[in-house]
């Protein structure tokens, strides 16, 4: 697809229902190119990226994440086909800032191929419970690394309008 960045920007959305299509390994190397192509404070890059596409494993997650919560939240990646799940390095002042702007170039560059996605930050809780650990290793984070954010990935199966967009969240000073 060819698609202005102004475009992948505007058209953007969570998508939070996935048809049964996969996403090939063609387009995952796009994702992680456009993830691995951010900026970062210093270029210490000091994130990593570990692709899922293990349904078993975003169930125990999802399960997970729902116990530490207290609430059931259903299933966290919305049964998408693939799921990126992107680590920092807890010493950084930056890594987590990192993360999230290469979060978003994985969400632009997923909505250029035609694909949907959704940012997913309640995976989190899965790593703050007791068996927080043990998914870091089952998802080989680098040691010293921590969970910062992740994105599931699929073909939309819905379409969603786009969010509120608020003017007033903006200053502008001087002429
Ligand atoms: C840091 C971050 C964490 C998010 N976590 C979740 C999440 O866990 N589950 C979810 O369904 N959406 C999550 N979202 C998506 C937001 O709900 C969504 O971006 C917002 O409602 C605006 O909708 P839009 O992305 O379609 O414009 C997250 C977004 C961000 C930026």
């Amino acid at each position: 697809m060819n698609m202005s960045v102004l475009d992948a920007i505007t058209t953007r959305r969570s998508i939070r229902e996935y048809t049964s299509a996969s996403v090939d390994s063609r387009q995952l190397e796009v994702l992680l190119n456009a993830a691995l192509q951010s900026p970062s404070a210093h270029n210490d890059q000091p994130w990593h990226f570990t692709v899922v596409r293990s349904r078993e494993i975003m169930d125990d997650i999802s399960a997970e994440a729902s116990r530490v919560y207290g609430r059931d939240l259903g299933d966290i990646f919305y049964a998408a086909p693939v799921a990126i799940f992107i680590s920092y390095e807890a010493d950084s002042n930056w890594g987590f800032l990192d993360s999230g702007i290469a979060v978003e170039n994985i969400a632009l560059a997923a909505t250029g191929l035609g694909l949907g996605s959704v940012i997913l930050g309640y995976p989190l809780y899965a790593f703050k419970g007791h068996r927080g650990p043990d998914f870091e290793q089952l998802l080989e984070f680098p040691k010293g690394y921590r969970f910062a954010i992740a994105i599931a990935i699929g073909h939309p199966a819905r379409t969603k309008s786009a969010h509120e967009s608020k003017p007033e969240k903006v200053t502008y000073l001087g002429e």
